[in-house]
């Protein structure tokens, strides 16, 4: 037996995320990482077309960050950060990131990823509520298809229903609307509507339907990530902020994949000039360099806490929230994405990449190329004219692929593309060449 295939013999002892023993065949031992590049034990050199998962925007082997890591270690890696402690980097990472992403923003819970993210914004605008006097404001509507991870609560948040399915009885109170995808719409359109008004009514009818007084939050991906890459019509964003203040509902964005430069904005709601009452963010903080997450909550939800009596204080934390060494890694991460203008890179290199994808629309199963900044979606369908999804031919390309040295996402129909931030533009042509030579290998 080889020394790769007796690492494939030995991983078969971990269960891995999101597993069928049937789906995790012949997988990519990876050995190391540079920039853009993955190198496996048995001798690929693989082009990582999704920064692992959406998250290594500083790309692989960066010695500037383990060095934070080594230093802070050194130091003291970790101490509690529960009240009555609390530790240097935790303090100047909150520090920076206040008023960071959004003006009102000035407040950062830190958590190890984006469910515990997810589900510290769930209870955190259950407390609010609550220390408003309305605490039947308990239910969140989120969109079909959005997610939000696997905590208990994020993975009933989550649209997609293959999460669901063996975990129900399902956690009460959150229901799903259509989410405005400009390719295949599944709600009703009046007359006159385009589909980002539509979107939006579909959300204030839920709340109507619900009862305002039971809605406490709306959550959304500003680009809906393993959903399969939707970019919403710009009129959508406008529509819910306003839809959410009507009624008293909380907006809450997930911006675990669009945080941190991804779509060209350092945040994504900056591209329709709104900001929401609760930010979740981890993934690109530290570039997936340590494990890191969190919340950032507004000024007025901030006072509801500051402002209670003891018996209502804000019950919630984590062994590792503002875990020393991860906030250390995430303070040099930021001060190397400002350095590099990560936003622009995403900007300026997200439409080589699109504009090169789009040349591939000649393919009869190529149905839809999208993308804003540096998150991009191929959608692959049956047929051009009635845009029937075909996530067979799809699984081919990705395989296909991954046989050229491209590592991509199958998301359903769609290929998904979120390449590091430090990608050149000729690993981007790359990107394309290679998923154009897939394509040509599978048509022939
Ligand atoms: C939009 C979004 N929210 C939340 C999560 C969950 O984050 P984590 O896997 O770090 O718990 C993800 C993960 O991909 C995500 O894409």
């Amino acid at each position: 037996m080889s020394t790769h295939q007796n690492w494939v013999e030995k991983d078969k002892k971990q269960l891995h995320p999101v597993y069928h023993p049937k789906s995790h065949i012949d997988p990519l031992v990876v050995d190391h990482g540079e920039g853009v590049w993955l190198y496996t034990t048995d001798g690929q050199k693989i082009l990582d077309g999704m920064a692992g998962l959406w998250n290594v925007n500083a790309g692989y082997g960066r010695e500037e960050l383990a060095q934070a890591a080594f230093d802070q270690m050194k130091k003291m890696a970790f101490t509690s950060n529960f009240a009555g402690m609390t530790n240097l980097p935790s303090i100047e990472l909150a520090d920076k990131l206040a008023g960071f992403a959004y003006e009102g923003l000035n407040t950062t819970f830190f958590a190890s990823g984006g469910s515990e993210a997810n589900d510290s914004a769930f209870k955190t605008a259950r407390y609010y509520w609550k220390r408003k006097g309305k605490p039947e404001k308990v239910k969140v509507i989120a969109r079909k298809g959005s997610y939000h991870g696997v905590t208990m609560y994020a993975t009933f948040a989550t649209g997609l229903e293959k999460y669901h399915t063996m975990f129900g009885p399902a956690v009460p109170g959150f229901l799903h609307i259509p989410a405005p995808n400009p390719y295949r719409y599944d709600g009703d359109i009046k007359p006159g509507e385009t589909i980002g008004q539509a979107a939006a009514r579909a959300l204030e009818e839920a709340i109507l339907r619900e009862g305002p007084e039971t809605v406490g939050a709306f959550i959304a991906e500003p680009v809906m990530g393993v959903g399969g890459v939707i970019v919403p019509p710009d009129d959508y964003f406008p529509l819910v902020r306003q839809i959410c203040d009507k009624y008293e509902v909380l907006l809450v964005a997930d911006e675990v994949i669009t945080g941190f430069g991804r779509t060209g904005e350092w945040f994504a709601l900056k591209h329709w000039g709104i900001q929401p009452d609760i930010l979740s963010f981890a993934k690109a903080i530290t570039s997936g360099y340590a494990q890191l997450g969190g919340i950032q909550i507004s000024d007025e939800i901030r006072e509801t806490i500051e402002t209670a009596s003891e018996g209502e204080a804000w019950m919630h934390g984590y062994t590792y929230s503002g875990h020393a060494m991860a906030c250390a890694v995430g303070l040099k991460n930021l001060e190397l994405m400002e350095k590099d203008n990560y936003p622009a890179r995403a900007r300026d290199l997200g439409k080589r990449l699109l504009e090169g994808l789009k040349t591939l629309e000649e393919f009869p199963f190529v149905g839809n190329v999208r993308g804003k900044g540096l998150v991009c979606g191929v959608e692959i369908v049956s047929n051009k004219e009635t845009r029937a999804a075909d996530p067979a031919t799809a699984m081919k390309i990705f395989k296909a692929a991954q046989k050229h040295g491209l590592r991509s996402r199958p998301l359903g129909a769609t290929l998904a593309f979120a390449p590091p931030l430090v990608i050149n533009e000729e690993e981007v042509d790359e990107i394309v060449k290679r998923l154009g030579a897939a394509m040509d290998s599978i048509s022939a």
